[in-house]
């Protein structure tokens, strides 16, 4: 397996210098968690410093958004290439909290294609605002894979990573994360879409990864029933302590 944690600090924290501080503290744990690609996704601001701390560290540096365009009049907007000239080479895209500011399929679609284009990692995330008992909601992830990917070149899918994050899950505490098998199921069935988009061998290499209340207690249940290659991390990132004991249980899966 590859062994991916994400950290996804939202608007968090508040001024450059606690920035500091978490970096350097989740530093250390990421040192020892030796095979595990350890990835901060922190705020525009923050960026440029951190990246200079993660210089020479196996860390990498990641943005929670980007915008579709390369250049030009779109106020407020950030280009995949001004990431990468600071140092970024991975951004979440699709986040349900995006979805939830009006950020719809077809924009997603958009910066999916044009940051995977630009060499940039995607983390792409998708979940359902809740679970019917008729499987209405596979149809709903269904969709989010199909109009995100489809169309996007093949040899492009190795810079895709998939988030399955329901959004029922997100923010809570670790009793209502998805239970291992649901995850298993879910995994199955991201693949199944891919590879019905391009073919079986693609859709096993793409990279799946859970979200939503991933914390110490739950994540090696989930690890070993889930059928996944690491996590999505949001409120447990901004905890040294619970972030860096995710990151020990992930490096000592096997
Ligand atoms: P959470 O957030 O770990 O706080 O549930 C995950 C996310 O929204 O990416």
């Amino acid at each position: 397996m590859k062994r991916i944690v994400i950290a996804n600090w939202k608007m968090n924290p508040q001024t450059a210098d606690e920035a500091i501080s978490l970096f350097r503290g989740i530093k250390k744990s990421a040192s020892s968690a030796t095979k595990v690609k350890t990835i901060i996704c922190c705020p525009f601001v923050y960026i440029p410093n951190l990246a200079r701390h993660a210089k020479g560290t196996k860390m990498s540096i990641g943005a929670q958004d980007v915008f579709w365009e390369t250049s030009g009049s779109y106020t407020g907007e950030i280009s995949t290439l001004m990431l990468k000239n600071i140092g970024v080479s991975f951004v979440i895209l699709g986040h349900s909290e995006r979805r939830a500011l009006g950020e719809t399929n077809e924009d997603i679609r958009k910066k999916v294609h044009s940051a995977a284009a630009e060499n940039m990692q995607v983390i792409l995330c998708v979940g359902e605002r809740e679970r019917d008992d008729h499987g209405e909601y596979l149809s709903f992830i269904r969709e989010e894979v199909e109009s995100a990917l489809s169309g996007l070149q093949a040899d492009l899918l190795e810079k895709i990573i998939v988030a399955y994050e329901p959004i029922w899950a997100i923010g809570k505490t670790d009793d209502d994360a998805l239970s291992p098998s649901g995850m298993h199921e879910m995994s199955l069935y991201i693949r199944k879409l891919i590879a019905q988009l391009y073919d079986r061998d693609i859709a096993d290499k793409v990279s799946i990864v859970y979200g939503g209340s991933a914390e110490p207690n739950n994540v090696q249940l989930l690890l070993d029933g889930g059928d996944i290659d690491g996590f999505l991390v949001g409120h447990a990132s901004l905890e040294t302590d619970d972030f860096g004991k995710i990151l020990q249980v992930v490096n000592n899966c096997k």
